[in-house]
């Protein structure tokens, strides 16, 4: 395998201190202390098994990704890291991603991540209001999240936080102020994304008895565009649908995802897409912590879904992520990978309705207007 594709590896740790009433991550509280070693001991064993199975890539990126895994300790992150390292190349300038979440305690573990290898740090900070954070079931305050934010710009090269808007009764005119706030202590990568109601979280229970009201349609419309105003004219354009960054500041490992590249899921509840003797595997893991570890314990890996995905899968999953970014995609490796092009007639139709359009290199890509009704665009193209 070539070293200069891109392959990413995702590990998961599936801890927070409280579950937040939005979330529908595999996150998981526990009162007991996590026996870290024990947990070491198996990622070690799942990257060891994937590597077996997908050996001799370079790793472009690693995300630590939650839950919580600035819960963590940093001997733990350098313990993953080195058995990364033992399976698989490390490419030149890796980029290595720990979310965090903004509270003074992880903050003090800082440093130790950047010493164990953490090189990019994305932190939760979803508001910079203490109103919103307690109604969003934060366990910080605003000073705090900036706090965090301040320590993350001296420790690490590069950093970026989370923002979660078109909240209960928020205001384009609150939005647009709390966001040039955030654009004053971002660096080069901010993700915004629109409070979702996830099926089976508290919100959703409080949406359904009418004890929620979230932005209507034209709210979020409106409060969607002068999130895209803001931040291009701060040099922050959306390079994706919900993130934004100075052109060159990408969050590289997620860029694997969305431009359909190879990366290996590690840890509780986490998916991987490999390419295996010129077939796409789809993998996932065990979600349950404890039966995860198990599992790893028995088997040597916790894979509960490993399914070789037709031609139409890739290429319907290829415009799925594809489209969600400004670049759009190249209908040539769409063709490659379905094994049949995409519908002109279809094409000039969403072109027509000002959803989609060519570039001058011929890639396709959503336009501004297009993408609040991405998923219908995507699913016209696919269909
Ligand atoms: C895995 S989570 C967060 C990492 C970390 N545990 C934290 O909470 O700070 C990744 C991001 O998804 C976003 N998110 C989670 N649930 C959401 C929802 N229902 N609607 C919108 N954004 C959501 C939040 O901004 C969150 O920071
Ligand atoms: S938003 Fe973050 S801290 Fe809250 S439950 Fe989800 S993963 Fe955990």
């Amino acid at each position: 395998m070539s070293g200069d594709k891109p392959f990413g590896v995702y590990v998961h740790w599936p801890f927070c201190l409280s579950k937040c009433p939005y979330c529908d991550f595999n996150s998981h509280v526990r009162h007991a202390p996590i026996d870290e070693p024990r947990f070491v001991r198996a990622f070690a064993a799942e990257i060891a098994a994937t590597a077996q199975r997908a050996p001799g890539r370079t790793v472009s990126t690693i995300f630590f990704g939650g839950g919580t895994p600035s819960l963590m300790q940093p001997s733990t992150i350098a313990a993953i890291l080195d058995a990364i390292a033992r399976h698989w190349s490390m490419a030149d300038g890796v980029e290595v991603t720990l979310e965090a979440n903004p509270t003074s305690v992880e903050a003090t573990r800082f440093r130790g991540y950047r010493a164990a290898g953490v090189n990019r740090v994305s932190l939760g900070v979803q508001a910079l209001d203490d109103g919103a954070l307690a109604a969003l079931g934060r366990l910080h305050s605003a000073r705090e999240a900036l706090d965090a934010v301040a320590i993350a710009r001296t420790v690490f090269e590069r950093y970026s936080f989370d923002l979660i808007y078109a909240r209960p009764q928020q205001t384009a005119h609150d939005w647009a102020r709390e966001l040039a706030r955030a654009i004053g202590e971002a660096a080069e990568h901010l993700s915004l994304y629109q409070l979702t109601i996830e099926a089976e979280t508290p919100f959703a229970a409080l949406h359904a008895a009418g004890k929620l009201a979230i932005p209507d349609g034209d709210t979020a419309r409106t409060l969607y565009d002068t999130t895209q105003e803001i931040c291009a004219a701060h040099g922050l354009p959306a390079y994706e649908i919900s993130n934004h960054a100075r052109p060159g500041a990408e969050c590289r490992h997620n860029l694997v995802y969305w431009r359909a590249h190879e990366y290996a899921g590690i840890g509780p509840g986490a998916h991987g897409r490999l390419d295996i003797g010129g077939a796409r595997h789809a993998t996932a893991t065990e979600k349950r912590p404890e039966t995860w570890l198990m599992r790893v314990e028995a088997l040597g890996h916790g894979l509960v879904t490993d399914e070789i995905l037709t031609r139409t899968e890739q290429g319907d999953e290829f415009l799925l992520m594809g489209l969600r970014l400004a670049e759009g995609i190249d209908p040539g490796r769409f063709s490659a990978l379905s094994g049949r092009p995409l519908d002109p007639i279809r094409i000039s139709h969403l072109a027509q309705e000002g959803a989609l359009e060519t570039t001058p290199d011929g890639r396709l890509r959503v336009t501004q207007s297009g993408f609040p009704v991405l998923d219908a665009v995507v699913a016209d193209l696919a269909a």
